[in-house]
Order: C-alpha cells, then sequence, then structure tokens
C-alpha cells in the first residue's frame, strides 16, 4: 500500500485501487452482520469536517467510522469558530492539539483538503472539494460496478450531463482509466471543459449514439449552484436531450445498469422511473458507499502505524 493521503484518485496506484475494493468487500461483510461494528479502530478519533452541505457522504463517514469503532468528532463551519473568522490553518493546528487519528473534509474550495495535509500529520481523506474531486464517491461507484460486473477492465461507462461542473467526474474517469474501464462523456459543449484532451475519455454528441454498447450509464446532477449564467436554453431542452427516461432506458443493452451519485434532479438529468426502475442501481452506491469508507478509514488509520 503506497497511498498515506486521500485527496485524490491519483494519490492511488493500480495495486491501492484494487487493495481498497478488497478491503471493501471484508467491510461490506461486517455491514452484513446483526452487529455491525468491530473494534478495529477503537480508541482513534475522526474528525468529519463539513464545511459544505451533504447527505450521503456526510453521513456514511460517520456511519463507517462508528461500525470500526472510531470516537467521531463532526465539525461544521457555522457553529464553529471559523464563522468568528478563525483561519483554516489555526483550525487544523486545533484539531492537530486534540489528537485526532484522521481528518474527513468537505469543501466548497478546491485545494482545501491538500491545504490541510500541510498542517496536519494525520490521514487526510478529500469527501468533495469544489469541482476539483471526490475520490471516495468514484471509489464507490467503481466497487458498485465491479460487485455487480464481476470485473472493471473492459466495462464501457458513459458519463453524461454536467461534466464541467463535476468533482465526481473528474475522479470517476481518472479512477475507471486505473481499473481499465473506456470512458465515455455526453454533454452540452458548455457543460463540457474547454479541453478535455488530458482525459482518456471518448466524446460522444448524442446520448442515443452513446447507450447503444454501454455497460453503465452514469448520469450526473445539473449543478445549478454552481451555475452563474444560462448553459442551456431550458430544463426542458435539456431533458429531451441529456435527460435519462424510460424510453432511453430501451437503449441501454439488457445487461447494462443505470448509476447516479446524487442528490438527484428528478425529472431533470433522470426521470422518476428511470431512477426507481430496477435497472438503477443508486441505493446499491449509498450502501456501498459505507464499506468503501469503512475501507478507506481503516486502511489510512491502521497503515499510518506502520510508518
Ligand atoms: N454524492 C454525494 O456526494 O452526495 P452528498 O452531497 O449528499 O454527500
Amino acid at each position: 500500500m503506497t497511498f498515506r493521503r486521500l485527496i485524490a484518485i491519483d494519490d492511488l496506484d493500480v495495486d491501492d485501487l484494487q487493495l481498497v475494493l478488497d478491503t471493501a468487500e471484508v467491510m461490506d461483510e461486517i455491514s452484513a452482520r446483526r452487529i455491525k461494528k468491530v473494534p478495529t479502530l477503537r480508541g482513534r478519533t475522526v474528525c468529519n469536517m463539513f464545511f459544505e452541505d451533504s447527505t450521503r457522504t456526510r453521513l456514511s463517514f460517520d456511519i463507517a467510522a462508528k461500525r470500526l469503532s472510531a470516537d467521531v468528532m463532526n465539525f461544521s463551519g457555522k457553529g464553529s469558530s471559523v464563522s468568528k473568522g478563525e483561519s483554516f490553518k489555526d483550525t487544523a493546528l486545533t484539531l492537530d492539539a486534540m489528537g485526532v487519528d484522521a481528518v474527513v473534509i468537505r469543501s466548497s474550495s478546491a485545494g482545501a483538503p491538500l491545504q490541510l495535509t500541510r498542517h496536519l500529520d494525520v490521514p487526510v481523506l478529500n469527501a468533495g472539494d469544489g469541482w476539483h474531486q471526490h475520490p471516495t464517491q468514484a471509489l464507490l461507484d467503481l466497487y458498485t460496478m465491479r460487485s455487480h460486473f464481476g470485473r472493471l477492465e473492459g466495462l464501457t461507462v458513459t458519463i453524461c450531463g454536467d461534466i464541467i461542473h463535476s468533482r465526481v467526474a473528474r475522479s470517476e474517469i481518472e479512477a475507471l482509466n486505473l481499473a481499465g474501464a473506456t470512458v465515455r462523456l455526453v454533454a452540452p459543449s458548455t457543460l463540457l471543459p474547454t479541453d478535455v484532451s488530458s482525459w482518456d475519455v471518448e466524446v460522444v454528441v448524442d446520448l442515443d449514439d452513446a447507450l447503444a454498447d454501454s455497460d453503465v450509464v452514469y448520469m450526473l446532477r445539473v449543478q445549478r449552484e454552481r451555475m452563474h449564467r444560462a448553459f442551456f436554453p431550458s430544463t426542458r431542452e435539456y431533458a429531451r436531450l441529456y435527460g435519462l427516461d424510460a424510453r432511453r432506458l430501451q437503449h441501454l443493452p439488457d445487461h447494462a445498469i443505470v448509476m447516479h451519485p446524487g442528490p438527484m434532479n428528478r425529472g431533470v438529468e433522470i426521470t422518476p422511473d428511470v431512477a426507481d426502475s430496477p435497472r438503477a442501481l443508486i441505493t446499491d452506491q449509498v450502501n456501498n458507499g459505507i464499506a468503501v469508507r469503512m475501507a478507506c478509514l481503516y486502511l489510512l488509520i491502521a497503515g499510518s502505524e506502520t510508518q
């Protein structure tokens, strides 16, 4: 194991990726027990710092740490001395002085988790930073794909929607590339970064064309909170060209699955009937997020003991 932090997917090599996914399988087995708790991280403290709203990531990091018997400190900007103007550095030094063993951080500022690593000697896990990265989301998605198909190598994954604003897409593309999958992007030109030549992806203009030989269609949320101008003419137009509905679902091969990181805009990027269909593994993704985050916490905290 070579990684000592999880800021971005490029902290992992292919063996690390395999190790996280294999460890998550063990964690999944713990979560299937009647008593869903092991003493592995007893006496260790995990600090969850969430400076941006979250449901899935915040709750699953919380439950993941508790299932490993770690003590958990939950910290948000509101209600802390950050709201009085305390600097990020002083906040980090305060956590360090309290003897935390790992810090999980979500921030709307790209680079905040990396900045934290400069002030802390303990592992830092990025729970999503601005448009930059959301590595545990990508890992739980790959875990979900591997659990379903039994492999990642050779899969064709179509990622559709608001790619420019998506930290999930950035992590997902890197992780799928690492695993040997083919990545295909579909988006309006205004929602694609102007230069994707450094990414190992195919860009397809028409969603219908992309679906026919996809194994996974991964729909992204339209991130209205990050849009300060009109990126497409109307929501109806977007849904017609880039939304996944029952008609489009029929273009997918029978074995193909639908995924979405959540939260969803039902009726925009995905219709409710598709989101609730048996082809959609969206609740599996949420469930797998616990095992994958248990694996990341375990590997990083227990791994740092062997330094
Ligand atoms: N997928 C995801 O990051 O969801 P939350 O914003 O609810 O954590």
